[in-house]
């Protein structure tokens, strides 16, 4: 089965997930399970949740994943591929981590990265984040799928309150 066929199917069944599911935790951690076992090349996928508490920087905290344990359970807002990608809110695909001076190494196996952040009315409130140890594996029917997949999350996650 091609990539995008199985990105199609996949589709499908993340938003049986998100139908389903009792809560918007139970729903992350049975779609970091779903994507690591049928993805072949997503080896390691996992949520960063934004915690923005007053007085203190922000900062993306380690919430359900699926792979090794990370070090980098704690990332703040101008560290990494995943600071850069909730602090432009835009999605940021590496094909080569090796030659990106933001990448925090999480494996020495990795070799590409994809990060999507997850909006809650318009406000980043984390973000999804996948490891392949294959170079360039994330192409265009992997970002719609990993993007579809955050949407979802963005959907049942409670609004964040003003003044954060
Ligand atoms: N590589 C990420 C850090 C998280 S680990 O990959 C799980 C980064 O550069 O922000």
């Amino acid at each position: 089965m091609s990539t995008a066929s199985k990105a199609k199917d996949l589709k499908t069944e993340v938003a049986e997930l998100a139908a389903t599911a009792r809560s918007a935790h139970e729903l992350m951690s049975q779609m970091v399970k779903l994507l690591q076992e049928r993805m072949l090349k997503y080896n390691w996928v996992g949520f960063y949740m934004l915690e923005n508490p007053p007085g203190q920087p922000p900062m993306l905290v380690l919430g359900a994943f699926q792979g090794a344990m990370t070090p980098h359970t704690r990332i703040p807002l101008h560290q990494g591929i995943c600071g850069a990608a909730a602090s432009t809110g835009k999605t940021v695909v590496v094909d080569d981590v090796s030659l990106d001076p933001r990448y925090l190494a999480c494996s020495l196996e990795t070799k590409s990265e994809i990060v999507v952040p997850i909006f809650v009315r318009g406000k980043v409130a984390g973000e999804l984040d996948i490891d392949s140890h294959f170079p360039a594996a994330f192409k265009e029917e992997d970002r719609e799928l990993v993007e579809y997949c955050a949407n979802l999350v963005g959907q049942r996650l409670p609004a964040i309150p003003d003044g954060k």
